[in-house]
């Protein structure tokens, strides 16, 4: 059997090692071969592929990144997208696809195995673990190590300036990453898109903070939105998904905080910094199991599923359920977070 692999969205630590297991046990137990498919949808919309074998993935299990490229493209607003990945199917006699990617991508590939009969087994990645159906996505620990890294070397600098230091970590529709880096740093707040924060509320925290003779540290998700209305009016902007944010919240958060408390801030972005390199030793390991069970669903026959960890075994659950709803954090576990704010 011939077996088409992409990477689809945001790049993620670990797509490699999903891909090298996809491969190494599709090849070496169930004799398949493999087509990788480039940039996600767009190579097999334009039947753009790459050679992918034992060889290719040699070596590729600590790399970031992801070696087949990805892409945002959605064969849904391509010109006969559709009709043109069957066709680059047919031609490279490819009879299964294993896609690999977040909402947007494992969306398509539920859409293409529902509406269209295409067989698609998916492996859901992001950094933000926001994915409904699987208790981690793989991407996610490695972020939070990250930030959690540079939340503790924050911690010196804002103290020997005794300053504000605000770190704004990725997440646009969901706080985990905030959340998990914010408390395993021991930041002082936390701000995530799903609960709406109070400036004053921010404000009165950094100075109780200060009066404790600490710099506070201000965790903010760049999804993270202020409560008052018109101030968010005059700073927001609209993202592709239609969401009203604030571009730049931490740096807005800094200004508006050092205005209401006389105290110097200063903002840190850790943007795609916790999307690159190596993946953590937890994310090998989930990546490269999503990648086993990935490979076996597809020598069974078991499209439209995609694999999910729960606890710690690797279940099948419709890819439609990832996608249907977002996880998000849940308001008792930020209240519990709570405790250490201020
Ligand atoms: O979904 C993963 C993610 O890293 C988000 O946390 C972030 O908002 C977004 O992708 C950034 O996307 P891009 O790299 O396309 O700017």
């Amino acid at each position: 059997m011939k077996v088409g692999v992409l990477t689809g969205g945001g790049d993620c630590p670990g797509l490699n090692a999903v891909i090298r297991a996809v491969v190494r046990k599709g090849t070496q137990e169930y004799g398949c071969e493999f087509v990788g498919f480039k940039d996600g949808w767009r190579g097999a919309v334009e039947g753009d592929t790459v050679p992918l074998g034992i060889p290719a993935v040699r070596g590729i299990l600590p790399r970031g990144g992801t070696i087949l490229g990805s892409s945002r493209t959605n064969p849904f607003k391509e010109e006969n997208g559709v009709r043109r990945i069957k066709e680059n199917l047919a031609k490279y006699e490819v009879e299964a696809l294993v896609a690999i990617g977040g909402e947007d991508t494992l969306g398509v590939a539920a859409k293409l195995h529902g509406e269209y009969g295409i067989p698609c087994v998916g492996v859901p990645k992001t950094i933000d673990n926001d994915l409904s159906a699987t208790d981690y996505t793989f991407g996610f620990d490695t972020a939070v190590g990250i930030a959690t890294e540079a939340i503790d070397r924050l911690h010196t600098t804002a103290e020997s300036h005794m300053r504000v230091l605000v770190v704004e970590v990725m997440g646009r529709h969901a706080g985990w990453i905030a959340l998990h880096s914010g408390l395993a740093g021991g930041a002082n707040v936390i701000l995530i898109p799903e609960q709406r924060f109070d400036l004053d509320q921010v404000c009165a925290w950094v100075t109780s903070r200060f009066k404790a003779s600490y710099a506070p540290i201000v965790v903010v998700a760049e999804g993270a939105m202020p409560r008052d209305g018109e101030m968010v009016l005059k700073d927001a902007t609209t993202d592709s998904f239609g969401h009203v944010r604030l571009s730049g919240v931490g740096e807005w958060l800094a200004k508006e905080i050092e205005a209401r408390t006389g105290k110097e801030a200063r903002t840190t972005v850790l943007g795609h910094i916790q999307r690159g390199g190596t993946p953590s030793a937890f994310d090998r390991w989930l990546a490269t199991r999503f990648g086993l069970h990935a490979i076996d669903a597809v020598h069974e026959g078991d499209f439209g599923k995609m694999v999910a960890l729960k606890g710690t075994d690797i279940v099948r659950v419709p890819i439609a359920d990832a996608t249907a709803k977002l996880k998000t954090v849940d308001p008792a576990l930020y209240r519990e977070v709570g405790v250490f704010f201020g």
